[in-house]
C-alpha cells in the first residue's frame, strides 16, 4: 500500500461544498485520507470520527482531528451517526494497485465492501453522502445502497474534462 496521502482534489472540494451546509451531533468520514473532510465536519458536528484503511496515512494526516480509527470501512465502530461521508476509491480498475483511488471491477468492488461495512453506522433518519464518477457503474452502486435499505438519489453532478463527478445522498428512513 502506498504511504502518500490523497491530497484534497476536485472530488474532495465537490463534497466539501455540500458538507459546509450540514449540521448535527455526530458524523463519520470513511476514508479520511488527508483529514480535510473530517476536519471540516468538526466545525459543525459535536462528535466526529474518521477512518482509513491506511495506518501510515492516518498517523501523518495533514489536517489533524481527534478520533481516528484504522479499519476497513467502519468495521471497528458500533456507533450510529447522523451523517456518514465517503469520498470513495471509485475508479474502475482491473486490479487494486492504489487503495486511495482504485475501486476494482466497474468501480464497484471496493465501494461495495465499504458500503457493507458502514450502513450499520447510519442512524435511522440519518444519511450517507458519497462521491462517484460517470466512468464507473454508479447505478450498480446506487442499487446496492437500496438493497442495504437506503434511499439513494443524485444530489449533484460536476463536469470535469473527461468525466462527471456524481454526489449521491442515501437516506436511512
Ligand atoms: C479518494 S481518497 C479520499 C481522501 C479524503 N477523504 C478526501 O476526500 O480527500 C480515498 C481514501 O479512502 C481510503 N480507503 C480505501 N479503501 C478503504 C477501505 N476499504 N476502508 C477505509 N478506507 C479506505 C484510502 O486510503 C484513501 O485515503
Amino acid at each position: 500500500m502506498r504511504d502518500e496521502e490523497y491530497s484534497p482534489s476536485e472530488d474532495t472540494f465537490f463534497v466539501a461544498n455540500y458538507l459546509e451546509k450540514e449540521k448535527g451531533t455526530s458524523a463519520l468520514d470513511v476514508g479520511s485520507g488527508s483529514g480535510y473532510l473530517t476536519k471540516l465536519l468538526s466545525e459543525n458536528f459535536t462528535f466526529v470520527v474518521g477512518t482509513d484503511i491506511n495506518f501510515v496515512v492516518l498517523k501523518n494526516q495533514t489536517y489533524k482531528t481527534k478520533n481516528l480509527v484504522c479499519c476497513n470501512g467502519s468495521d471497528a465502530l458500533n456507533i450510529e451517526f447522523d451523517l456518514v461521508v465517503c469520498n470513495l476509491p471509485y475508479l474502475a480498475t482491473d486490479e487494486i494497485l492504489d487503495a486511495a483511488t482504485d475501486g476494482g471491477k466497474d468501480g464497484f468492488e471496493v465501494p461495495k465492501k465499504i458500503f457493507d461495512s458502514l450502513y450499520k453506522n447510519i442512524k435511522v433518519g440519518g444519511k450517507f453522502l458519497f462521491v462517484t464518477t460517470s466512468l464507473s457503474d454508479y447505478q450498480k452502486l446506487m442499487d446496492h445502497a437500496q438493497k442495504l435499505g437506503l434511499t439513494p438519489r443524485i444530489l449533484a453532478k460536476k463536469k470535469l474534462f473527461f468525466e462527471e463527478l456524481i454526489l449521491v445522498e442515501a437516506k436511512r428512513e
